[in-house]
């Protein structure tokens, strides 16, 4: 386990686990993607309608990196009872998380190395918020971990999640685009390196809709309070970026080796872009605010 120094507000606390999906430091990270301004935008709207306010008490699940807590801790400046638990599975990501965070002396912050749906065995007592940007899609018992979540927020606490990887997140005129630059993609990998991807589908990629995520929530005891697709326009470097994703490319070309996946992602994506003379692919955001009745 690692501190702080003392008198020091941030603290980490790692734990004995494997990094688990969805990483996002090192050489095939998440974080060229989450650099771009409509990532951060889409995740700063949930932020503000999760109504966050000095004082309060919030958990943010697969932190990652720090970008959304930076968002948050803006809101919790300014109150001494303030506090933010942020959880991720990857020690890697929260000691990058340390460095981004290190500014925000003025609030307490945890951050923990822990599956978001066994959150209950590192938080004690009850918080208002609970988020959970970006990540949600990994989580494949989601009834395990909507029961977690319950049982820490308060009596009308709000939970909170994005994710662009929902049964719905590709807009039917996209359909032409992504069928055309997985063959693409497929036909590089054989034509330049012999290799094909495994067929198999990992259990946490089946993606739900997002009326099974509301339907799911309901039957949690959760009210929704907001529910909201938004389409966003993702550019020909986002493609690149998320093209180099450890996470993406192991769902699209899975069993494939990073280096040769990746490669032929990205070479496939500019081609088949510039083919359909496309300046951007619209993804769907799905964001939804729900109270704890
Ligand atoms: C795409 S990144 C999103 C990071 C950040 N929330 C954001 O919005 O930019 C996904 C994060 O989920 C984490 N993760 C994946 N599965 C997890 C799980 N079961 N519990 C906690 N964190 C998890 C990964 O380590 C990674 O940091």
């Amino acid at each position: 386990m690692a501190r702080a120094g003392s008198g020091h507000k941030l603290v980490l606390h790692e734990g004995m686990m494997s990094e688990g999906q969805g990483t996002s430091t090192g050489e095939y990270s998440f974080k060229a993607f989450a650099s771009h301004d409509y990532y951060s935008a889409v995740t700063e709207s949930l932020i503000e309608a999760s109504e966050i306010a000095p004082g309060q008490k919030v958990i943010e699940l697969a932190c990652g990196t720090g970008m959304a807590s930076r968002m948050i801790l803006e809101r919790l400046r300014g109150a001494r009872e303030s506090m933010l638990i942020g959880i991720d599975v990857s020690s890697q990501a929260l000691r990058e998380a340390m460095g981004q965070l290190a500014s925000f002396r003025d609030v307490a912050v945890q951050l923990v190395q822990n599956r978001a749906e066994q959150l209950s065995v590192v938080v004690k007592g009850h918080v208002d918020r609970v988020l959970f940007t970006n990540g949600i899609h990994y989580v494949a018992d989601k009834d395990t971990l909507l029961d977690e979540v319950n049982t820490k927020l308060t009596k009308g606490g709000l939970f909170a999640f994005n994710t662009a990887f929902f049964h719905g997140s590709n807009p039917p005129e996209t359909e032409q685009f992504y069928r055309r630059w997985m063959m693409r993609a497929i036909r590089t990998l054989k034509n330049k390196y012999n290799l094909t991807p495994k067929s198999e589908k990992v259990e946490s990629r089946r993606q739900l809709t997002a009326e099974e995520y509301t339907a799911l929530l309901q039957a949690h005891g959760f009210t929704i309070v907001r529910k909201e697709i938004t389409p966003v326009p993702i550019n020909l470097q986002g493609w690149l970026d998320i093209s180099g994703y450890e996470d993406f490319i192991q769902g699209t070309l899975p069993g494939v080796p990073l280096e040769p996946a990746c490669k032929s992602l990205q070479e496939s994506v500019r081609q088949v872009m510039a083919e359909l003379h496309l300046q951007a692919v619209p993804r769907n955001w799905l964001s939804v605010v729900a109270a704890k009745a």
